[in-house]
């Protein structure tokens, strides 16, 4: 077979959805009408739109037609049964029930987990999962491995969680402190960075011999297993879909937000092996999403997710899309861009502690740097730092995050090279006057989850 240098996207459009070109002056004044919180933008005011790749991908044509199917049945809906078959083929998992989106099988799950002097474990909890931990007085603990929190050092799986601090904490804890061990594939909040086999096979094994729950994060499960397939010795010849089933036997249940590799605009499930433990939380899914059979989604929703799951293990799919983030990643690397590396599988991450040195931790690079790729280039991108994670101890002190990141979050089929080649150009334009760039100050801020709604000022 012949190789090609340009990987093509492997689609073509049917249906656009136009830009609005803005000028650098209308978005002045849009990010101040803002309070230079890229989450208060509209979105057509924004050019290139890498917030997130949660929810914002292209359906395919067979998931559009698919919306026509849904069966909208209260009760015993066809379109769940397939999205549950569908589930049920990838995770192996007895007990599936759907949910608006990921953080409502979080809260679940978590809610039934948890409560005050409960502690959970992961390479790094999500902000949604962290937040559904904690708000049940339970403590959320991340132990990635030494490497995730070096930009340049390279490992095939930054995302791993560090064995030896969990054996470390399972002996402090105990079974009975400790509500779940989760794995996030891909790490998300560490830089999009996969999980090895192996690793999740040691974890499995701690946690079958303490008898703990072992719950998958598992809404990058496909990009995860592109990374143990060509990274990870053993698995040349093994498809995407196995590898990603052989992942699931390993853990004991599993959460989804759907709006990833589901490559769908909403939806998410969890799934569990134990009847119990399903038992209870069917009936608070009940309570708070809806019947067992729709969650929080309608029976077109659930069409596209059963028909998302499977196209996203497209071997084709899959290695436009790893490769589409490396491209990016490559290039701003190559300009002198201080990015995380290697490329992750969703984002590309940039290091704005190390790009705006001059500004410390508690003047938020990274905010600085969301509002710059804003005002040069339209670019809405999201901070992943001392603005999300920094909080103030008991003291009033405050503590920064570990890395000040920002991430280039890349939806799913939706942008084509030339708009990535925009976005190189925009970074030429940052690193020109990356000394003149000041920092900002949180003026209002809620105590939960703060980056969606806080309020900053430009320090001058
Ligand atoms: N877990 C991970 C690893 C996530 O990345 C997200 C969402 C969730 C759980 C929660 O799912 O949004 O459907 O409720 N991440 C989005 C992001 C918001 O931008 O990375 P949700």
């Amino acid at each position: 077979m012949v190789e090609f240098k340009t990987i093509i996207e492997p689609f073509k459009i049917k249906v656009i959805e136009p830009i609005r070109i803005t000028t650098e002056e209308e978005r002045k004044q849009y990010l101040k009408e803002a309070n230079y919180n890229l989450f208060s933008l509209k979105s057509d005011q924004v050019i290139i739109d890498f917030l997130t790749d949660s929810g914002t991908s292209a359906m395919s044509d067979n998931q559009w037609a698919g919306l026509m199917l849904g069966d909208e049945s209260y009760a015993g809906s066809k379109s769940w049964d397939r999205m549950r078959e569908s589930i049920h083929s990838l995770t192996g998992y007895p007990y599936i029930f759907p949910t608006h989106q990921g953080r409502a099988a979080e809260r679940i799950v978590y809610g039934k987990l948890g409560g005050p002097g409960k502690v959970f474990i992961s390479n790094t909890h999500f902000d949604t999962t962290r937040a559904n931990i904690e708000v049940t007085g339970a403590e959320a603990i991340d132990i990635p491995i030494a490497e995730a929190k070096e930009r340049n050092v390279l490992h095939p799986f930054k995302g791993n969680m560090n064995i030896e601090k969990l054996e470390t904490l399972v002996a402090q804890y105990g079974k009975e402190k400790i509500g779940a061990v989760i794995l996030t594939v891909t790490n998300n909040s560490s830089g999009g960075q996969p999980v090895s086999m192996e690793n999740a096979i040691q974890i499995s094994n701690i946690c079958r011999d303490h008898e703990l729950l072992f719950i998958l994060d598992c809404c990058r499960i496909a990009e995860n297993a592109y990374f143990i397939k060509h990274r990870e010795e053993g698995f040349e010849n093994t498809s995407y879909f196995d590898i990603a089933r052989k992942m699931f036997a390993l853990a004991d249940g599993c959460i989804m937000s759907a709006k990833k590799d589901a490559i769908v605009n909403m939806g998410g499930f969890f799934a569990l092996k134990d009847k119990d433990f399903a038992d209870k939380c069917r009936e608070t899914l009940i309570i708070t999403e809806g019947y067992i059979t729709y969650g929080g989604l309608s029976g077109r929703d659930m069409e596209t997710i059963a028909t998302g799951l499977q196209e996203v293990f497209d071997p084709d799919y899959l290695h436009y899309r790893i490769s589409s983030t490396g491209y990016l990643g490559k290039k701003l690397h190559e300009m002198g861009v201080p990015v995380m590396l290697p490329i992750g599988g969703h984002a590309v991450y940039v290091d704005a502690k190390e790009l705006y040195s001059h500004i410390p931790p508690e003047s938020y690079p990274g905010q600085a740097l969301a509002c710059e790729l804003y005002i040069k280039g339209g670019i809405r991108s999201c901070e992943i730092g001392s603005v999300m994670s920094g909080h103030e101890d008991v003291d009033g002190k405050f503590i920064c995050a570990p890395m000040e990141l920002v991430r280039l979050a890349i939806p799913r089929r939706v942008y084509t090279q030339s708009h990535i080649e925009y976005v190189i150009e925009v970074f030429e334009k940052i690193l020109e006057d990356k000394e003149k760039i000041k920092g900002y100050k949180i003026i209002e801020a809620p105590h939960f989850l703060r980056h969606f709604t806080a309020k900053f000022q430009q320090l001058v």
